[in-house]
């Protein structure tokens, strides 16, 4: 069982934990994920690791309450625990000094591309940031991002905090103004990691994104995660989850990442049924 030592309301249905795992994050690396069961009939879920502290023996994750899993773990309090948490899975980051690349995170993709802007930035690289967010409420981590990065830039889509415009407007000016830019790193939503590479392929700058495709078993046996890059199928689990964005085919992997929404859009509404009947009546619990 794995404790949950600190839990943080980033922003409405956004939420940071850190989970004692000391095996885990003594091996920990930018990069890499982990796969938890909130309970022993629950569902493996993946998330990538946004930070780790081997002296606390702790791995820090940042989530989304988007459905029935999600919600479940978000419901958790210090002091609870997870059922299971497997890690570290997954590739590292390739780290090397590039001389000067640019992070890119988009909304909650911020929480992964932290620690890969600090581990290049302790490898010498000069790290541009660039961080945005629908609106300045869901808006995180900007302070630990300027730490990681030698300059950070800021966006918001409506323009609620520093600036409007999604995050491939800043890039484009800062590839336009800085002209020697080595390696490009972009992890968010899947139309903003497709929006970046269709933007770097221009200028002719390697960027790697990061797939968070539908896992199961996390460790190459399942066929689950499976992606499409460069015309061969690659496994986003053991062979990623970092690829080549100009090699990825982002067409197939958004049909993908959708296949199952009707059943997870009956799993939550049944969860949420449930949480509702619960607390309305003596029934026992709203089973039905
Ligand atoms: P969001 O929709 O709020 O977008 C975040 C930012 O991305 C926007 O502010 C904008 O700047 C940019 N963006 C979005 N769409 C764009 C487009 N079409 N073109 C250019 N820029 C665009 O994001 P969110 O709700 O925080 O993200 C949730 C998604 O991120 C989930 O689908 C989750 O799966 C994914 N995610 C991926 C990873 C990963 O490791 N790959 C990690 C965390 C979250
Ligand atoms: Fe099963 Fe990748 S999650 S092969």
């Amino acid at each position: 069982m794995y404790r949950v030592v600190k839990k943080a309301v980033l922003a409405p249905t956004l939420n940071l934990f850190e989970i004692e795992a000391p095996l885990v994050a003594r091996k920990a690396m930018a990069g890499q994920f982990i796969i938890l069961r909130v309970d022993e009939v629950g569902e493996r879920i993946p998330l990538t690791i946004a930070d780790y502290d081997r002296g606390r023996g702790t791995i820090t994750c940042v989530f989304q309450e988007v459905g029935k899993t999600t919600k479940e773990l978000g419901a958790l309090n210090e002091g609870d625990y997870l059922q299971d948490f497997v890690g570290p899975l997954g590739m590292p980051s390739h780290i090397e000094n590039f001389g000067r690349v640019i992070c890119v995170g988009g909304g909650v993709g911020v929480a992964p591309v932290f620690p890969i802007a600090r581990a290049l930035k302790e490898a010498g690289n000069e790290v541009i940031g660039i961080m945005g967010a629908r609106t300045k409420d869901l808006l995180f981590w900007e302070e630990k991002m300027r730490s990681a990065c030698s300059e950070l830039h800021v966006t918001t889509d409506d323009g609620s905090y520093v600036r409007k415009g999604f995050v491939t407007d800043l890039l484009r000016e800062v590839i336009e103004e800085k002209k020697d830019v080595g390696l490009c790193v972009a992890i968010g939503p899947l139309p903003m990691m497709r929006a970046v590479c269709n933007l770097t392929k221009d200028y002719d700058l390697k960027t790697i994104v990061s797939l968070n495709s539908i896992m199961v078993d996390g460790t190459g046996m399942c066929g689950c995660c499976r992606v499409n890059v460069g015309g061969e199928m690659r496994f986003a689990c053991v062979d990623g989850p970092e690829f080549d964005g100009h090699q990825v085919d982002f067409a197939e992997m958004a049909r993908r990442a959708v296949i199952y929404k009707p059943l997870e859009q009956q799993a939550l509404n049944r969860f949420v049924e449930k949480q509702e009947h619960r607390c309305t009546c003596d029934c026992g619990g709203g089973e039905k």
